[in-house]
């Protein structure tokens, strides 16, 4: 056999200590399908001494010193469990230069600063892998890279982060609020100590923008990309949608669309919605991941499966070792990054959905017809509306209105729920979603 891939992993936390194991577990296996077996020239951490569980692996491989690793001579893969911007950027642009072929499962930095880590992968002719960093174990962005390459994807929406499908698949089937599901969350261990990064959804607003710029041959980045959290949805909400035969969900939407002036534009988005029941993501619960995509010819496609958690993103990270592994020893690189459609994002504004809107309003004549005419004011067509009974949520001698549009662009949807904020007869809006996947 070939003389081995040695591996540079940056991280044992998590991730990192589940691919050493899986490493040591299978390296047989490993090296059978890679033509050589791999082995680990180090392992760079914050802090050395520290319990590692009972790793398989030497405890003189640790090093504080993640660069003084990278650079070593006899480091040909570098794989990337430790998150964040810096200074994961500068160790794998070096990384990548230098010719070494990188892993990473680092979403935040991928889809802040993708652009730098491409160009120095082009630059040292090196592969640059990351199918970990965008709903763990679910391979996805491989089919997105590869086995889509001949088709036009032209949407793709999903639920790609955990915590936050946890927390309301767990309002949806008790009933709770929010700050009780999160409650429960956190005790299970999905949430983290500080969850802003998923209930606030920046984690899905960095898988949105991977996705896209796969999908859409575009480099999108995370400010690229319209963001709402789940914090605002209430026990009300997720009844409301129950009355409506839907569930809500926190979706991240990429799709294509057209400008005014009839140029190909795409819009990437994360927001809580409304999606009908017998969606195919409604059914997806508890911490699970799943992406749909609708391509020209393949036309719809469903991605499931655990999109967080030690083993399962450890299982997407070692394929990746497997393919750079074995592009290595073939002496070939994988294609290069494809954005030569460069495709202007879309603003918010411009994104076309429908709400659901509840309003608490006065009960009496001419109510119902000054909110309607808000409506078509912005040239917004309603689609249903129900009153609610008096002894409902509103007070007395006030009604319940929930309305839901047919599409619209979605600056006028929020130009006409402003305006009725500002009505003497409307008391209270007291919730808006969005509605998607045609309820
Ligand atoms: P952890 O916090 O569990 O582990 C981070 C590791 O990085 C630790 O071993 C830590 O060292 C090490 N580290 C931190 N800072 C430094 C530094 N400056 N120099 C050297 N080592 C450092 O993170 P996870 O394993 O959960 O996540 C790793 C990556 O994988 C992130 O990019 C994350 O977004 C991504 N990811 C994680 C998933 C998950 O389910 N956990 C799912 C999908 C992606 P020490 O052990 O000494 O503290
Ligand atoms: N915090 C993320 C989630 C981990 O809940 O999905 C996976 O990226």
């Amino acid at each position: 056999m070939t003389s081995p891939v040695r591996l540079a992993l940056l991280g044992c936390g998590t991730v990192g200590s589940e691919v050493v194991r899986l490493l040591h577990e299978q390296s047989a296996d490993l090296a059978a399908r890679i033509g050589a077996p791999l082995e680990i020239a180090g392992i760079a951490v914050r802090r050395l001494g520290r319990a590692r569980g009972g790793l398989p692996v030497d405890e003189a491989l640790f090093t504080t010193d993640p660069l003084g690793l990278i650079k070593r001579d006899d480091v040909d893969v570098v794989v990337e469990v430790v998150g964040g911007i810096e200074p994961a950027r500068g160790w794998l642009v070096e990384a990548l230069r230098a010719g070494k072929s990188v892993v990473t499962a680092n979403k935040a930095l991928l889809a802040e600063d993708g652009a730098a880590l491409h160009d120095a992968a082009a630059e040292g002719g090196a592969d640059l892998y990351y199918e970990a960093s965008v709903a763990g174990a679910i391979p996805l962005l491989r089919p997105l890279r590869d086995s889509l390459h001949g088709d036009r994807v032209n949407r793709v929406t999903g639920i790609v982060n955990g915590t936050t499908n946890f927390i309301l698949s767990a309002m949806d089937a008790t009933g709770a609020g929010f700050a009780e599901a999160l409650e429960e969350a956190t005790e299970l261990g999905y949430a983290e100590a500080d969850p802003t990064a998923d209930v606030e959804g920046f984690d899905a607003a960095a898988k949105a923008a991977i996705l896209a710029s796969l999908a859409f041959h575009t480099r999108v980045t995370a400010a690229d990309v319209h963001r709402e959290g789940i914090t605002e949805v209430t026990a009300a909400d997720v009844a409301s949608a129950k009355g409506m035969g839907c569930t809500i969900k926190l979706l991240c939407i990429a799709a294509r669309g057209r400008d005014a002036a009839g140029k190909e534009t795409v819009s990437v988005r994360v927001h809580p919605a409304m999606i009908p029941r017998s969606h195919p993501l409604a059914s997806v619960g508890d911490a699970f991941n799943a992406v749909f995509v609708e391509a020209e010819a393949a036309g719809q496609l469903m991605f499931y499966g655990r999109g967080a958690g030690g083993a399962p993103t450890a299982s997407a990270v070692l394929g990746d070792v497997v393919a750079v592994a074995r592009n290595r020893l073939a002496g070939v690189r994988a294609p290069s990054e494809s954005a030569y459609a460069d495709l202007a994002v879309r603003p918010m504004g411009e994104a076309l959905t429908r709400y659901h809107i509840s309003l608490d309003v006065a009960d009496r004549p001419g109510v119902l017809a000054a909110v309607a005419g808000v409506f078509a004011r912005h040239d917004v067509s309603i689609a249903t509306v129900r009153q609610g009974s008096a002894d409902g949520p509103a007070g007395a001698g006030d009604a319940e209105l929930v309305i839901v549009t047919h599409v619209a662009r979605d600056a006028a949807l929020a130009a006409t729920v402003g305006e009725l904020r500002g009505l003497d007869i409307v008391r209270s809006v007291a919730s808006v979603l969005r509605v998607e996947g045609g309820a």
